[in-house]
């Protein structure tokens, strides 16, 4: 079996951090998005990884992942030229999936769920395809399923306007070779992408079997900041207490619950409740880090608070007033107070960024 982690989406509901940086290297609990499904892929055994890069992505990508020497897997870049589609994926790696079963991973889900369960379930099936469903409050935002009182399929709909079901495609997928009959057989959608989804509806319309499966552990597609924010909090519940080498903790900070100290942290006059992790050579002084808080590494916070956020490498946060909560704040970002008059607010921010005072 090979696997396809498909990593070419603009990310446009992450912006303004996907301006910069792919939405699948975004940090959740200090480990980029990516690297969950990948690292479940590898669980499984799969030696043959294809990602799918986009232009936006595709570097980032590449230089973050590297050539898969370090799982002991091969990977095999491919390239979309446009987001065609979910589907148009899956045709762009024709060349390296071969006729061989796969499984489809899109590289902004995380599935607490292990692979096994389902790559198991496939094999030992004789259906031409499988797929995951979540029960979920917003299915108008997803691939919505619809069974029938067997619990077989009925009908596949993308994002529709009023649900029949609130089922939605989890985003792991697997497939045999008809899927790309599939793929041919149909039409653009209205956002004109080619959609998985219409794929897997024509398996079911030209009578192949496709099985449905309930996933019963935690699932999320960090679409958007809050369902980012939401597996940070969900990863971290899981934490494991650890300080590695040369990680100092003066005797005035007090740290309390599941913490990860990375190499060389500092912490210093500081309170740290925790699940929290913080990253290599991270400087906390005079601060407090409260529950759910990731910072990655080379951050410095002074004289500052925060919770509940997720903070990307080499920022720095110095006299802060408010509490920050909440916040997915990016990559050398710097947070300070204005000591000149006027006391007026110095704002720097790239486009579409968002703040919200109180
Ligand atoms: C895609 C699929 C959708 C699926 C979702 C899961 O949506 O089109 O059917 O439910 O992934 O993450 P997108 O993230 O492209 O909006």
């Amino acid at each position: 079996m090979k696997a396809l982690i498909a990593a070419g989406g603009t990310g446009s509901r992450l912006r303004p951090l996907t301006h910069t940086a792919a939405k699948q290297l975004i940090p959740v609990a200090n480990k980029p998005i990516i690297y969950y499904g990948l690292e479940d892929i590898v669980k499984v055994g799969i030696k043959e990884v294809g990602i799918i890069v986009g232009k936006e992505t595709a570097d980032a990508i590449t230089r973050e992942i590297g050539d898969g020497k370090r799982w002991g897997i091969n990977i095999e870049y491919i390239h979309q030229e446009k987001p065609l589609g979910l589907a148009h994926c899956v045709k762009v790696a024709r060349y390296f999936l071969k006729d061989d079963p796969f499984i489809m991973y899109l590289g902004d889900n995380i599935l607490a769920s292990d692979l096994t369960l389902f790559t198991k379930e496939f094999e030992k099936s004789d259906a031409n395809s499988l797929i995951l469903l979540a029960e979920v409050d917003n299915p108008c935002e997803f691939g919505v399923v619809e069974l029938d009182d067997k619990n077989q399929i009925k009908r596949l709909v993308e994002k529709p306007k009023v649900p029949p079901t609130n089922f939605a495609l989890v985003g792991v997928y697997l497939f045999d070779e008809n899927v790309f009959k599939a793929i041919n057989g149909i039409k653009p959608s209205a956002r004109n992408e080619l959609e998985i989804t219409d794929a897997i509806q024509w398996l079911i319309d030209n009578d192949y079997k496709v099985l449905p499966y309930k996933v019963k552990g935690w699932w999320k597609d960090t679409g958007k900041v809050e369902d980012v924010l939401e597996a940070n909090r969900f990863v971290l519940s899981s934490l494991k207490s650890r300080k590695e080498t040369g990680v100092r903790v003066d005797g005035n900070s007090r740290i309390e619950g599941k913490i990860e100290l990375r190499q060389g942290v500092e912490i210093k006059n500081s309170v740290i409740r925790g699940p929290v992790t913080i990253g290599d050579k991270s400087v906390i002084v005079d601060s407090y880090i409260g529950p759910y808080t990731s910072i990655y590494y080379g951050c410095e916070i002074r004289n500052s608070e925060i919770e509940n956020s997720i903070i990307m490498e080499n920022t720095r946060i110095k006299d802060i007033s408010y509490r920050l909560d909440n916040c997915l704040i990016g990559k050398e970002v710097e947070i300070s107070k204005n000591e000149l008059k006027p006391h007026a607010m110095n704002l720097i921010l790239g486009d579409r960024s968002k703040i919200s005072l109180s």
